[in-house]
C-alpha cells in the first residue's frame, strides 16, 4: 500500500515515519511527500531519503479548489491510498477529505478533545492542566474532531515553557504515529461511528 505524508513545516514526524519505515516498522510505501512550502525543511528531509516532493503553493493556483484537485491527480499517479497529515497547516475542504473519507490521518499535538486548533501547546500551558499528549485520529469535515485512533499522555511540568513541552509532546508523536498509519496498513483499523476499534 503507497501513502503519503502531507506537511508545511519542520517536519520531525515525516522523519520519525521515514526512520520507521526504514526500520520495517512500517510495511506500507512512502510513496510521496506533499509540502505547501518549498522552503520548509521537511523538503530536504524527504529529498535525504529519497522520496518525491510535490509542492503545491497557493499561490501558484487561483484556487483552492484547483490546488486541491492538482493534488489529487498526483495522488492518483502514484496510486495513495493513505494521507497522513503531519503538521500540515492548511485546512483540507469538505470534498476533499468526503473523496478520502477514513484515509486521512492527523496528530495533533494534545488530548483531543482538548485543545484543538493550531497552538495546542501554548493552550494547555495558559490553561494549566497537569497532563496532556497527541492524538491520532481520522480526518473528518470538522477540525480536530474526527474518531480518534491513538493517543498517548505525558505531564506538563511547572517549569515547562512551549519548547520543553513541545518536546515532550513530539516523543509521543513520533511513536504513535508510525504505530497508527502500521494499524492502517495491516487493515487493523474499523471504523464504528466516533469509535476506532483496533482489531
Ligand atoms: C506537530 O507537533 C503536530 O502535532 C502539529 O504540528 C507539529 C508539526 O511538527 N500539528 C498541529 O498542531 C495541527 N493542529 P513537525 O513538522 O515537526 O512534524
Amino acid at each position: 500500500m503507497n501513502f503519503a505524508v502531507f506537511c508545511s513545516g519542520h517536519g520531525t514526524n515525516l522523519q520519525a515515519i521515514i526512520d520507521a519505515a526504514k526500520k520495517r516498522r512500517i510495511s506500507a510505501k512512502l510513496a510521496l511527500v506533499v509540502c505547501d512550502n518549498p522552503r520548509a525543511y521537511a523538503v530536504k528531509r524527504a529529498g535525504r531519503a529519497g522520496i518525491p516532493v510535490a509542492i503545491f503553493g497557493p499561490k501558484d493556483f487561483p484556487s483552492k479548489k484547483e490546488l486541491e484537485a492538482a493534488v489529487v491527480r498526483e495522488l492518483g499517479r502514484e496510486n495513495i491510498k493513505l494521507i497522513a497529515l503531519a503538521g500540515y497547516m492548511r485546512i483540507l475542504s469538505g470534498n476533499f477529505v468526503k473523496r478520502y473519507r477514513n484515509r486521512i490521518l492527523n496528530i495533533h499535538p494534545a488530548l483531543l478533545p482538548a485543545f484543538k486548533g493550531g497552538q495546542a501547546i501554548k493552550d494547555a500551558i495558559q490553561y494549566g492542566v497537569k497532563i496532556t499528549g497527541a492524538t491520532v485520529h481520522f480526518v473528518t469535515e470538522d477540525v480536530d474532531a474526527g474518531p480518534v485512533i491513538l493517543q498517548a499522555a505525558c505531564p506538563v511540568k511547572n517549569n515547562d515553557n512551549e519548547k520543553t513541552l513541545l518536546a515532550r509532546v513530539h516523543k509521543l508523536e513520533h511513536k504513535i504515529y508510525p504505530e497508527a498509519i502500521e494499524l492502517f496498513a495491516r487493515g487493523k483499523l474499523k471504523v464504528a461511528g466516533r469509535r476506532v476499534i483496533v482489531k
